[in-house]
């Protein structure tokens, strides 16, 4: 567009240099002068705004394009093979969305539990992450970019995002990570942000957009998890002061049909309450009143159809929590595009990953027969897509997991009017039961079922360590056996 316009330019000077040197007039001339650096003002204008872009239908805010299909992953290895993008560009959505971990920028060390350099267990000696230096991150960020399948994504597609701790520079961190302000420039880099956006002024990477005409609108709320996060099991604050004022003003702002909020954590799930002391994630449950505060400022706004899409954990699962606000609050968690927890083991032992979701309690997961697995968790890579069909009445809306051929693996088909606070008299209210399913917490199931994780762990531990010793007993019996048999002979 821009060098169609110098092409424009460039014919147009000629012409008025001809004009120039044939035209006698004054006035005349002086006119067309004017008349012409309008034209190319305005030319300029429009080039810029179509520019901003990149190409597909969108200017650079305020956007007011219909949207109807958008897509959203985590955690990409920018050094592993990325096949996925082809099922993304398949699904063909009008917006991408990158919920963090978009390239792994931190230095992971070996995994040794002992020798001179230990990374893991209570007697570890040195950090098992370490943060990259900047050119490295850079290379890293291009890596990506270069990627062929990914850049024919971004030639039709809007792509935003945020950004999760790999990206953020490091493992699990928070606010106290020095090179942050850095790492937000090469984020905001990466995501092609203008150099004169306010994004790159303020203190970490959250940011809001509003597609689509009036009445049909998407409001997409991507928050910054990490910049202002207080260390993990402090109970403090992930969003930080300055953020939350943001964040109520732009819940409380101009209504929109959906507003969808894009954490790289997840928001409903507290997976750590039944895995832990085995191990934990990092999660919105992990600070109970931050995830208190960010339902009651939902349910304060009178905000109809919010809902979350997260990250971070290396599978994909839907989950809903009934009791936050006056409708379900749907969390939809895609993780991730190449890492993801089935690839850890070899697949003749994919069974037992999925043996272990399934028999983790959750009382937030969405279960429905359709799921690709009885768990209805996914554990191989993939991606979210979210679809509204505006003109079915009620409009419709669908959420799903996609594997790497695009299938759906577990989803939810509702009508917008399920994700709006009922009025007394509604007749919806007679569905109050299946309204309410997932409404108790994780920590408040019963002691047996909420650790029956850990007891099965434990058990499969003392029930190889007695067949250890059955079988240390066996040999030194058979031994003795055989050596009384030698003396006896
Ligand atoms: C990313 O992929 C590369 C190549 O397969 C591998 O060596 C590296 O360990 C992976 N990194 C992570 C964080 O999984
Ligand atoms: C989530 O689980 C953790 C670990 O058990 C617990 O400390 C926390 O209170 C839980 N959060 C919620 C909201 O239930």
């Amino acid at each position: 567009m821009l060098s169609f316009i110098s092409v424009y330019l460039d014919d147009d000077m000629k012409t008025i240099l001809k004009d120039k040197i044939i035209s006698s007039g004054r006035w005349r001339c002086r006119w067309s002068w004017w008349w012409r650096w309008a034209v190319l003002i305005i030319g300029a204008v429009i080039g810029t705004q179509l520019a901003y872009g990149g190409g597909n239908a969108f200017t650079s805010k305020g956007e007011d394009v219909l949207v109807s299909r958008i897509a959203f992953g985590s955690c990409a290895n920018q050094s592993a093979p990325q096949p996925i993008w082809n099922a993304i560009i398949k699904f063909d959505p009008q917006v991408f969305i990158w919920l963090g971990d978009n390239i792994y920028g931190d230095i992971r060390r070996p995994f040794k539990l002992l020798g001179k350099e230990r990374t893991v267990g209570p007697w570890k000696n040195v950090p098992r992450f370490v943060p990259a230096s900047q050119e490295e991150l850079e290379s890293r960020y291009n890596i990506i970019k270069k990627n062929p399948d990914y850049s024919r994504l971004r030639k039709t597609t809007k792509v935003i995002g945020t950004w999760d701790d790999h990206d953020y520079g490091l493992n699990d961190a928070g606010k106290e990570f020095p090179e942050k302000v850095r790492n937000q420039r090469l984020l905001l880099d990466f995501l092609d942000e203008p150099q004169d956006s306010p994004r790159r002024k303020q203190a970490g990477v959250y940011t809001s957009y509003t597609f689509g005409p009036v009445g049909k609108q998407i409001k997409i709320i991507l928050l910054d998890t990490r910049y202002h996060r207080d260390p993990l099991n402090s109970d403090g604050s992930i969003l930080g002061s300055t953020q939350w004022t943001w964040l109520k003003k732009e819940l409380k702002g101009p209504a929109s049909a959906i507003t969808i909020i894009g954490s790289s954590i997840q928001v409903v799930s507290n997976l750590s309450a039944t895995t832990g002391p085995l191990f934990s994630m990092e999660s919105w449950g992990r600070f109970p009143k931050e995830r208190d505060h960010l339902f009651n400022l939902i349910a304060d706004s009178k905000r109809d159809a919010v809902f979350f899409i997260s990250g971070d954990v290396h599978f994909g699962e839907i989950t809903r929590y009934d009791c936050a606000v006056e409708y379900p609050l749907y969390d939809v968690t895609s993780s991730g595009l190449t890492q993801a927890v089935e690839k850890v083991v070899p697949p003749p032992l994919h069974f037992m990953v999925r043996f272990l979701a399934w028999l983790t309690p959750n009382t937030m997961r969405v279960m429905d027969r359709h799921c690709r697995h009885r768990s209805c968790t996914y554990g191989l890579p993939n991606f979210g897509t979210i679809e509204i069909d505006w003109n079915a009445t009620p409009v419709a809306l669908k959420i799903a997991i996609r594997d790497i051929n695009g299938f759906p693996v577990t989803g939810v088909d509702m009508s917008l009017s399920e994700l709006q606070a009922k009025t007394v008299n509604s007749d919806a209210s007679i569905k109050v039961g299946e309204q309410r399913r997932h409404c108790s917490l994780e920590v408040n199931l019963p002691w047996i079922v909420r650790h029956r994780l850990v007891i099965f762990f434990y058990c499969c531990i003392a029930v190889l360590l007695l067949a250890l010793v059955g079988l240390i007993i066996a040999v030194i019996s058979l031994i003795r056996l055989g050596l009384c048999k030698y003396k006896l002979d």
